[in-house]
């Protein structure tokens, strides 16, 4: 029975997306043999609307486990605009479920984070056999523990880190450090933890800006001259916390804040007199090659979703589960976010050692 196997990569792309296309492509060669035809298509989502796509041999999946980026191109498509017809007056359902039809797709694999999962669930919904992959270096997919590219993003800001600390204690400066992750705030979480931050700022724990200027001073006083406070993109303060986002990014754009990181740095060093530096290393948290952790995690991903093709077993997202590759259901994990509970293990740990949230 041939099988013709369709593989796109959407959204915000990260280490990993090759090993784990690799993964599928090896996976499906071995299992099928003859029986199985890949076809990439580019762009993400945007290829499938617009039917761009390749045919793929096996030679094309070699040499790609320790690339960055994805060999297909990837794009945002936002979801809220999949239902929407622009001026172009193309309707983008009725456009991707043609180019599967042309294609002859048996089935299509999406590699994404939470906006490609819920494109995926709506196309599995239109009765398209869709595997979703949970690709991101947020690590916020819902029902997954872990995500591909999360932990060579931890690897990667934890060096940033590292780096700020020599610099920091050598001019006796607070360095506010500002990491990926617009919801949620594992990659700080993790990266600061293992970086040795003094201070880790997340969305999901707002912020009081004097708790965090006394941690800065309370480490003067114990003798440190220096502070390094890591901060998610996405953090805001315990009154912003009061406000729904529109109303949040409205009084910020009105106050001429572009970001919380910039904003915690000017308040900390005019409230503790102390000069204070920010790093953004933003885009360079998704490049690179992926680390040892994530090429077997992306392997095993791959895996299985070429059994899950041989079980004809569709519309499903492959994730982690108690340490387990398994899956979940499509439709439960699209809209939903995974964020970082209050109470969690590692948010302990680190209030534990004496880091300040400004909680
Ligand atoms: O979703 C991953 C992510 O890296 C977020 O942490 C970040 O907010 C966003 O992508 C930035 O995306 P881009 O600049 O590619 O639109």
């Amino acid at each position: 029975m041939k099988r013709r196997v369709g593989i796109l990569t959407s959204g915000g792309d990260c280490p990993g997306l090759n090993a784990t296309i690799r993964g599928v492509a090896k996976a499906c060669y071995e299992r099928f043999g003859d029986e199985v035809e890949i076809v990439g298509i580019e762009d993400g989502y945007s290829g499938l609307i617009n039917n761009q796509c390749r045919e793929m041999v096996s030679s094309d999946f070699s040499g790609i486990l320790t690339t960055g980026g994805t060999i297909f191109g990837t794009k945002r498509t936002p979801f809220k605009m999949m239902k929407v017809v622009g001026e172009d007056n193309v309707d983008k359902v009725k456009a991707m479920k043609e180019t599967y039809k042309k294609q002859k797709l048996d089935c299509l694999l999406t590699l994404g984070g939470n906006g490609t999962h819920k494109t995926a669930n709506l196309l599995s919904e239109e009765g398209l056999n869709v595997i979703g992959l949970p690709k991101t270096i947020d690590n916020d997919i819902w029902g997954t523990s872990v995500t591909f590219g999360f932990h060579t993003a931890v690897d990667t800001a934890t060096d940033v880190i590292d780096r700020l600390h020599t610099t920091a204690n050598s001019h006796g400066r607070i360095l506010v450090v500002e990491i990926m992750g617009n919801k949620a705030g594992w990659l700080t979480l993790y990266s600061g933890i293992a970086g040795g931050a003094d201070m880790i700022v997340i969305p999901e724990i707002p912020y009081d800006i004097g708790k965090l200027c006394a941690a800065c001073e309370k480490r003067s006083r114990s003798g440190k001259g220096f502070s390094i406070l890591a901060v998610a993109e996405g953090a805001f303060d315990v009154n912003e916390a009061k406000l729904k986002k529109k109303e949040r990014a409205r009084l910020r754009a009105e106050a001429g804040i572009t970001t919380a990181t910039s904003r915690i740095a000017k308040q900390i060093e005019e409230n503790t007199g102390c000069e204070t530096r920010v790093c953004v290393p933003g885009h360079m948290l998704r490049g690179g090659s992926p680390s040892a952790y994530d090429r077997v995690l992306a392997t095993k991903f791959g895996v299985h979703a070429a059994k899950l093709i041989a079980d004809e077993k569709y519309g499903y997202a492959v994730a982690m589960i108690d340490n387990v590759v398994s899956e979940n259901p499509l439709s439960e994990v699209a809209g939903k976010t995974k964020f970082v509970p209050e109470n969690d293990q590692l948010v302990r740990t680190a209030k534990d050692i004496g880091i300040s949230f400004g909680d």
